[in-house]
């Protein structure tokens, strides 16, 4: 069965050597994620997922928060200025785009529905999985990297203060990306007989 979207699939990988040389606007990227975050599903269709499509300065100011963030707890010079390394790649990149759960909407539903009130947060997390790998893989469409980094709680209250955001909206990830500088590595899979199931 030949499938469009498990082409893409593949080609959705964490890329590391990020650059900054891409042929889309900021405006042509934002579209993109918003109009693939709006087509994820979320429970409920509550809607909890938020996503700040950050470049330029704004997109460096992460690196830098997540930078002092790091130094605060290196455990020395020398593994700093292996961290710092790290952190240049993802700087290095076009953008950033920052995702968060918007828990004021999580609380209200764990409030309206006592039944399934464990379950929200859950699902929120499954909501917001589902639209990073969406975005992911529609970056990866256009030709452009990213990977997937969690830097947080460390750098929660310098990023809120950096860009204003809604203390209600909870950090969950951020995604650096940019054009493709070197392909991503070779991936282990586990064998299909331990992961998979066919009972007809
Ligand atoms: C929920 C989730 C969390 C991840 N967190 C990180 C992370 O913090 N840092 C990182 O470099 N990669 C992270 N990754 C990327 C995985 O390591 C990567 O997807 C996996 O090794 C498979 O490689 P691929 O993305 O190239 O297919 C995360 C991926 C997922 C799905």
């Amino acid at each position: 069965m030949d499938s469009q979207l498990v082409k893409l699939a593949a080609r959705r990988r964490s890329i590391y050597a990020l650059g900054d040389n891409i042929s889309q606007s900021p405006e042509e990227i934002f579209a993109l994620v918003k109009e693939t975050i709006k087509n994820s599903p979320t429970s409920f269709n509550s809607q909890t997922v938020r996503a700040v499509v950050l470049f330029n300065d704004a997109s460096n100011k992460v690196w830098d928060i997540v930078e002092d963030a790091l130094q605060k707890i290196a455990k020395s010079p020398e593994a700093f200025k292996k961290t710092q390394a790290k952190i240049a790649t993802f700087r290095a990149g076009a953008g950033t785009i920052l995702y968060l759960t918007d828990t004021t909407i999580v609380h209200q539903l764990e409030n309206d529905f006592p039944t399934y009130a464990a379950n929200f947060a859950d699902w929120a997390e499954q909501g917001l999985g589902g639209a990073q790998q969406a975005v992911w893989t529609a970056l990866a469409e256009q030709g452009i990297g990213a990977s997937l980094q969690h830097y947080n709680p460390l750098i929660d209250d310098a990023i809120h203060e950096a860009f204003d955001l809604p203390r209600e909206w909870q950090l969950r990830a951020e995604m650096p990306f940019g054009s493709i500088e070197a392909p991503a590595g070779a991936k282990d899979h586990l064998d299909d007989n331990q992961v998979f199931k066919l009972i007809k």
